[in-house]
């Protein structure tokens, strides 16, 4: 049975049983979210009306929630209050959570990948972690590559799948896992049900480097796996409009899902799984790290309409910043200072913990903030200095951390 399959006949029975779940708009009078105190329902712009009574509240872009535009099949007062844009999600989606902004936003994110379906999720860790727990299960196998993120391996634990770690970004040692376990299946017909899938960082956090994203899902195609792609550091500054790796290298319809964090380049709390719709209602339906958890706020909602307006159009943006980070890498090869990745995020290896922290403790005595990167976050012997470069960095700033570290890398 194929993954698809398995997933619609898990909905199908759902549906069978009368407890398939899907997203409702909220409706009527609120006796269901666990707003107490109705703190929560209160709108931002009645805080702001609060502290200041002259200003006028109905100033917003797009659809105007804050006038109580209806959304809802009711149109009283409580429906309005329900879709004018408050400050807490009050419950979890699957109850009075659903506010309409978010499949709003949804269909964006989906027309801005090309994919059919989008589903937001309150964190890039909870969307991973959620995510692999919800759709690997025991007797499934999954490649990781052996620098992904605590959040995807967390879920990998939660999974209780078999792992197959390759080495990092190591095709050789990817395929060999696929092949022994391809050739087990065909053995082994009480293997037949068991999925294959390979997940990866697409640009990665602490190596800067990229993931080989169109030899993946080819491996992928010859051995019947399916693709995940962590897009975490990715999203926003990469491909047309900025929409990542994945688009970018033109794999969107060759992967089963990507995950996308707004705490990084797009400046937003909460993050997105893009998939398809059959994914996504399943994990509407079974992803326990979305149905129990209290929904992002609506106004976070409207900060993620605005915001993706913005990251599409700003080309402008996208170029500075791989400007600087040419400008960077430059100034290194030029100190003689070696350094992992092709990226903005710009790993140099100092090996003992100790140099790390003296190394950064001088460049923050000088006013630049870099961290050492120590183990766990990184394996032993591989302390680090972590830089990230934005695009707002002026050529200036570039400069003097880049003179800093050359005065001091090569005295401590
Ligand atoms: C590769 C990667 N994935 C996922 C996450 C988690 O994202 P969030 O900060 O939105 O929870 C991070 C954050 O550090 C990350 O680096």
């Amino acid at each position: 049975m194929s993954v698809e399959q398995r997933w619609q006949q898990a909905l199908d029975q759902l549906k069978q049983q009368g407890r398939y779940r899907s997203f409702r708009r909220p409706i009527g009078i609120d006796f269901t979210s666990n707003d107490y105190l109705g703190y929560g329902n209160q709108t931002v712009n009645e805080k702001r009306l609060i502290a200041n009574p002259q200003e006028n509240s109905n100033s917003q872009n797009g659809n105007d929630y804050s006038s109580g535009s209806d959304y809802s099949s009711g149109s009283d007062c409580s429906n309005e209050r329900a879709n004018s844009l408050s400050r807490s999600g009050i419950a979890s989606r699957l109850l009075r959570g659903n506010h309409p902004i978010w499949e709003e936003v949804e269909e964006m994110l989906a027309r801005f990948h090309e994919c059919e379906a989008v589903l937001m999720m309150n964190s890039g860790y909870v969307a991973n972690e959620g995510l692999i727990a919800t759709i690997m299960e025991p007797g499934d196998w999954v490649a990781s590559d052996e620098l992904n993120h605590a959040c995807i391996v967390d879920g990998l634990r939660l999974a209780r799948c078999q792992r197959y770690s390759f080495r990092h970004n190591d095709l050789n040692h990817l395929e060999a896992g696929l092949k022994a376990v391809t050739e087990k299946k065909k053995n082994d017909p009480s293997e037949a049900d068991r999925a294959k899938f390979i997940i990866t960082e697409s640009l990665f956090s602490m190596d800067g480097d990229f993931a080989p994203l169109i030899e993946i899902c080819s491996l992928a195609e010859r051995y019947g796996a399916l693709v995940i792609v962590d897009e975490a550091h990715a999203t926003g500054c990469w491909g047309k409009m900025g929409r990542g790796l994945i688009d970018a290298a033109g794999v969107r319809s060759r992967i089963l899902a990507s995950v996308h964090t707004g705490g990084k380049a797009l400046g937003l709390p909460g993050a997105y799984i893009a998939t398809n719709s059959l994914l996504k209602n399943y994990l509407i339906n079974r992803c326990r790290q979305l149905i129990f958890t209290t929904a992002l706020p609506p106004e976070i909602g409207r900060w993620w309409r605005d915001q993706l307006v913005t990251v599409q159009s700003d080309d402008d943006r996208r170029q500075s910043l791989h400007d600087r980070v040419e400008l960077f890498h430059q100034l290194l090869q030029k100190y003689q200072i070696p350094f992992l990745g092709k990226s903005y995020i710009v790993p140099i290896i100092l090996h003992q913990d100790e140099r790390a922290v003296q190394v950064a403790n001088s460049l923050q005595a000088q006013g630049f903030d870099v961290r050492a990167i120590r183990p766990p976050s990184v394996p032993l012997g591989t302390a680090r200095l972590r830089i990230s470069i934005h695009a707002d960095h002026t050529p200036e700033q570039i400069t003097a951390l880049a003179e800093a570290l050359n005065e001091i890398i090569h005295t401590v």
